[in-house]
């Protein structure tokens, strides 16, 4: 094909709606599927047409909408939201170009696939049409617009609009369409408010096109892309589709998921091959998982990267690294900050926070470390905790490699302990130990009052006492 016979596309996708039947403090399109807002999938379907520019109606808080645009799109603010006509009317006063198509997308109808796209606007070019429309017959049409067509004309109806006879119409309008672009802009110029809400509706501007230059529809391939959003319930059954998806190209890439139905991976997750992930998983975020590794059961893990040959069992996961052959589990939970290094262990009930743990370091029992750093091969006994904070400020403690902690061992930051010592069962330590030495005893003893603690309500204690 020569360029003149391939014309750029505008793409405009519409996000500025309220979506009143999301019963909703938050604008539909951020409301997430899998963790993605549901106006970034109609985005990402759109990228894979190469469109010259895309632009995104924003308007019902519209600032949290652009906040979570792609870099690739750019903001059209729809003040007042007086319709679907209104607002693609706002998007072309944006557009200077006076040739090639406009892709107009709904924001709410995250299953659209690229497929699609591209057969809408394939079929808008080789039929040689002012307009085309993106059209389905799903099991249940209430509340979508009917289409009726006939001759080259193409007749949107709302279904509060839709006399009784339209209303048996299956074919609906999934709020997908191809216009040429001087085509749109004229009709767009003759859209009137004449219906029930009183909106400038972008589906009559089909109708006008129509009469002037042909209008034609294209009918959807495959059903599952019909799901729209419009309340919660359809949103959960979007997501459920999108979920499955997700896990099926997981599975297809390699990775062995034990129980799709309990396993729940967010789209922007990465898992390596031969990794098994087990019943009840949330992987969510920015999460990326080795290969080799065992990850569940029962692991909730956001914005964590786990390294090849790693395990991470009934345990939570929020912005930590987990290094290559690392155990961590059951019962762990790793803040952020963390990051273990490669065969090292975090065992149950740990909590480990904005900590270093070196090569071969274990801290396997019931232990809080934060705002440490542990060298390699060190070990830390069950029940050693750090007291990283003063009531004031957060200081950090330094263990150096081969260091051995007893059982008990409480660590008053700031302090280092050198290579190689070693710390007896039960010792408090609150300064630093220098290397290779044993160090043991409680050194606590009363010094003064504590923080809060006036001399008067002492006194009021003891005479109740
Ligand atoms: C629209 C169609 C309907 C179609 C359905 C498919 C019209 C008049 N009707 O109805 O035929 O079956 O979509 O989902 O277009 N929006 C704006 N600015 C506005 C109004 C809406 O940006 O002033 C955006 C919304 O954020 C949403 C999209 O346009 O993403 C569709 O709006 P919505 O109110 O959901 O339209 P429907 O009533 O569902
Ligand atoms: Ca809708």
């Amino acid at each position: 094909m020569t360029p003149a016979e391939n014309p750029p596309i505008y793409a405009v996708v519409l996000a500025a709606g309220k979506g009143t039947r999301m019963r909703s403090n938050r604008a539909k399109v951020l409301h997430t599927l899998c963790g993605v807002p549901m106006v970034n999938y109609a985005i990402g379907a759109i990228r894979s047409l190469s469109p010259e520019r895309t632009l995104v109606v924003v308007g019902h808080q519209a600032e949290e909408v652009r906040a979570g645009l792609p870099p690739d799109t750019e903001p059209v603010l729809q003040e007042e939201q007086l319709g679907t006509g209104h607002a693609v009317r706002v998007a072309l006063g944006a557009i200077e170009e006076e040739d090639g198509i406009l892709l107009v997308v709904n924001g709410d109808g995250p299953l659209i696939s690229d497929r699609t796209l591209g057969g809408l606007v394939e079929r808008h070019r080789s039929a040689d049409v002012g307009a085309t429309v993106l059209v389905a017959e799903p099991p249940d049409p209430t509340g979508l617009g009917r289409v009726i067509e006939d001759a080259g004309v193409v007749r949107i109806v709302e279904e509060r609009d839709a006399t009784v006879e339209e209303r048996e119409v299956r074919q609906v309008n999934l709020g997908l369409y191809a216009f040429g672009l001087p085509e749109i802009r004229d009709a767009l110029g003759k859209l009137e408010t004449d219906n029930s809400q009183g909106e400038l509706y972008l589906t009559d501007a089909l109708e006008i096109i129509g009469r002037e230059s042909r209008a034609v529809t294209y009918r959807l391939k495959d059903l599952e892309e019909a799901n729209l959003v419009n309340d919660r319930a359809q949103l959960a059954r979007a997501e459920e589709i999108l979920r499955r998806r997700i896990l099926d190209a997981h599975m297809r890439a390699g990775v062995t998921v034990r129980d799709p139905v309990s396993t729940h991976i967010e789209a922007t997750v990465e898992i390596g091959r031969d990794t098994v992930i087990l019943p009840g998983t949330f992987l969510r975020g920015e999460t990326k998982i080795g290969a080799d590794c065992v990850i569940g059961p029962s692991t909730d893990l956001l914005d964590t990267v786990v390294g090849d040959g790693a395990s991470v069992e009934h345990s939570v996961g929020r912005g930590a690294g987990v290094g290559a052959g690392a155990k961590v589990g059951p019962f762990t939970y790793l803040r952020p900050g963390t990051i273990l290094g490669t065969d090292s262990k975090v065992g149950a009930y740990c909590e480990v926070k904005n900590t270093k743990v070196g090569d071969g370091s274990k801290v396997p029992h019931l232990s809080y470390v934060g705002d440490t750093e542990i060298g390699e091969r060190s070990n830390l006994g069950a029940g050693t905790i750090t007291a990283n904070y003063d009531g004031v400020n957060k200081n950090r403690t330094r263990i150096g490699d081969g260091v051995f902690t007893g059982v008990n061992t409480s660590l008053i930051a700031p302090v280092t302990i050198g290579d190689g010592a070693y710390l007896g069962a039960g010792s408090v330590i609150n300064k630093d130990i220098p290397p290779g030495k044993l160090a043991v005893g409680m050194p606590a003893r009363v010094i003064r009052d504590a923080p809060g603690n006036d001399k008067q309500k002492r006194t009021r204690d003891e005479t109740e006492g």
